[in-house]
């Protein structure tokens, strides 16, 4: 959807733009602790700030229930997957919000030629607010923090509103994510076709697949030998956040050897906030080049495409919003005409290619959209992540699939394995799991990473286990209440102290997380990860949509009512052994995690996927 200009918000400002009494004022957001920041100063007041207020959205009560009519397989609805257009319109703030927002902004100094309203109507955009207006506005105090990495991030620790406005409001940025790099300089901104009538068995599982796993190892264990042959109507995307990136010469060297027809072969590419493959030979790409090494050779003939978010001045903290922005338009709050400091900034100066327009509504999501980032539920606070959450809700609405890795180091999550303390701040001896983001969101699929036991083969009836080299990540939200489609799935006993069992519990699916051999600077490495896993999972779906697309069928959309629901049951490879990892302050690196079971477990979801087995069932599906 092509997202036109913004409205100037003063010519929509009605009679109700009344001055204001003053009221009490309540804490809106807080922000969370985070171990690798530490507190270096105020921020300058005269910083310019790209201050934009979250409306509140209408109906997003309902958000569920639309999402399930049209994602459960038993509903009459099944596939009928919403236009863009009909959800920004069911979803749109109301006339008396924005105008209760604005009339608090004129009224609090800021005129309303400085007041743009986003075209999904969700946004007001202040333009060119300081540091020096924006703190009494929100009754805050900016600050600058020190990641451990050394890049310098600015957040405030709360802020506040009057009373009479704090319900109109979902969140207002940039305030308590430190996911806002700070560049030098003076301002801020430098952030940085084969007949697949005929079916085959699958392929015999290759020796040494625990050790060296390889293309061949996935089509043997996921049972596929499908061939796409609605290329013209599908598409597949990775989302790529800088500063990761891919080197052609490593594809070249890949595909020689385990695709040769893909030699020479790129990703299709779309550019989201100035993003460019600005890769140089001998330096670290990051995970996105041997991301696409699989992807691609897994879909082939279909092409993959790489959502490539930002540049290599991007720094840690990259939030998801920047390629929320590019493809639903939801956070959408400029025209192109970002020229300030936060956000990262984009276009960026700074780097030679950087300087694209801020990406906005710009580029059609692809039907499955695969993210090998991960965070922390606790770091968002509650407004920020069910408002990020609703977006992912309305990306299934429209029909697309949006697949996470679940991370990876256990129920903790983190390599230093802190855990939530009885209040939900980090601690290493506290002995509450800490869920993952976007995990812990009921809406998108988040996948969990198994591997083949040592010296498998395919006589062995189950060869996978939970993932044990550094231990997927898997849990229950603290916040997200447990969402329908989940209600029957089993939440092993036994250690409920340490989690919300009433909460949404991840991962759903998994795929093997270990020991994928790829080409990096141009040498073989093997690489593990649940990032692995996750554009794994998505290649699969990418070939479902590939079988029901040439059906005449719709594409799969949100999958997760559907591998939840009986009619799925035997099209996953139930994983029934290993454990995943506990607290580091509680019992040691290794003890205490979640253990596969029989049937789905919050180590392995429900198993890993059959490919022929759901296209079976996906074509049963109307
Ligand atoms: C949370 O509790 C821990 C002790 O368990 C304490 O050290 C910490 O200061 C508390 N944090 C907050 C924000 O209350
Ligand atoms: C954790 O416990 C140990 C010993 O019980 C103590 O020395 C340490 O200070 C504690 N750490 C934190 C962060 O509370
Ligand atoms: C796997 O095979 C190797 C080499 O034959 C052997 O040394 C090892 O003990 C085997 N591992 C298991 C778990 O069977
Ligand atoms: C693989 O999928 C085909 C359908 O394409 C099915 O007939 C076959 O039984 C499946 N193999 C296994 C081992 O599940």
């Amino acid at each position: 959807m092509h997202i036109s200009a913004h409205f100037i918000l003063g010519f929509l400002l009605g009679a109700s733009a009344a001055a204001t009494s003053p009221t009490a004022r309540v804490v809106h957001e807080k922000r969370a602790a985070h171990p690798s920041l530490t507190h270096a100063r105020r921020l300058d007041a005269h910083i310019t700030v790209p201050l934009k207020i979250g409306l509140k959205q209408q109906n997003t009560a309902a958000l569920a229930d639309h999402l399930t009519a049209v994602a459960d397989p038993h509903s009459p609805a099944y596939g009928q997957h919403w236009s863009p257009e009909q959800v920004a319109e069911v979803f749109a703030p109301a006339d008396e919000t924005r105008d209760a927002v604005s009339a608090w902004l004129t009224s609090s100094g800021f005129s309303a030629e400085r007041l743009r309203l986003s075209a999904n109507r969700a946004w007001i955009h202040v333009d060119g607010a300081t540091v020096g207006e924006v703190e009494p506005l929100l009754g805050a105090e900016y600050h600058v923090y020190t990641h451990e990495s050394g890049e310098e991030h600015a957040a405030c620790d709360s802020y506040s509103l009057p009373a009479h406005v704090a319900d109109h409001i979902e969140i207002i940025t940039p305030t308590v994510q430190p996911n806002i790099k700070l560049g030098s300089g003076s301002s801020l901104a430098a952030r940085g076709a084969p007949n697949p009538r005929q079916k085959r068995a699958a392929p015999a599982l290759p020796a040494g697949c625990d050790q060296a796993f390889t293309p061949a190892c996935i089509r043997s264990l996921y049972n596929i030998t499908y061939v796409p042959k609605a290329i013209d109507r599908n598409s597949f995307g990775i989302v790529s956040q800088a500063p990761a990136t891919y080197l052609q010469s490593d594809l070249d060297t890949f595909f020689a050897n385990f695709s040769p027809s893909l030699v020479g072969k790129s990703p299709l590419f779309v550019s989201i906030d100035g993003g460019i493959v600005d890769a140089v030979e001998g330096t670290d790409v990051g995970e996105d080049g041997w991301i696409l090494q699989y992807t691609m050779a897994l879909v082939q003939p279909q092409p993959v495409t790489m959502l490539q978010v930002g540049d290599l001045a991007t720094g840690n903290f990259i939030s998801f919003n920047e390629w929320l922005d590019a493809v639903d338009g939801a956070y959408c709050t400029s025209d192109g005409g970002d020229d300030l400091a936060f956000d990262p900034q984009f276009p960026d100066p700074t780097v030679p290619g950087g300087g694209q327009a801020h990406s906005c509504g710009s580029t059609p999501p692809p039907r499955v959209i695969s993210n090998s980032r991960a965070d922390f539920e606790y770091r968002l606070s509650p407004f920020y992540a069910a408002r990020q959450c609703a977006e992912f809700a309305k990306l299934g609405l429209m029909g697309v699939t949006v697949l996470f890795s679940a991370g990876n180091f256990g129920a903790a999550g983190t390599t230093r394995g802190y855990c939530l303390d009885d209040n939900g701040s980090v601690n290493l001896n506290a002995t509450h799991f800490n869920p993952g983001w976007p995990g812990a969101c009921p809406w998108i699929t988040s996948v969990g990473g198994t591997q083949v036991k040592a010296n498998a083969s395919t006589s062995d009836g189950v060869v996978e286990e939970v993932w044990n080299q550094d231990l997927t990540h898997g849990g229950f939200s603290n916040r997200f209440p447990m969402p329908h489609y989940q209600k029957a799935a089993q939440t092993n006993p036994g250690q409920l102290k340490h989690f919300n069992a009433k909460g949404r519990a991840y991962p759903d699916i998994s795929a093997n997380a270990n020991n994928f051999v790829a080409v990096e600077q141009g040498v073989f490495s093997a690489n593990s990860g649940t990032s692995g896993a996750a554009p794994t999972v998505a290649s699969i779906i990418t070939l479902v949509n590939d079988a029901r697309l040439a059906a005449g069928k719709t594409p799969v959309g949100f999958i997760n009512p559907a591998i939840y629901s009986p009619h799925f049951v035997g099209a996953f490879n139930d994983i029934v052994s290993g454990t995943s990892q506990g607290c580091k302050g509680w019992q040691g690196d290794r003890g205490g995690g979640f253990q596969a079971v029989s049937g789905w477990d919050a180590a392995t979801g429900v198993g890993t996927p059959n490919l022929g087995l759901l296209i079976e069932k996906w074509l049963a599906l109307p």
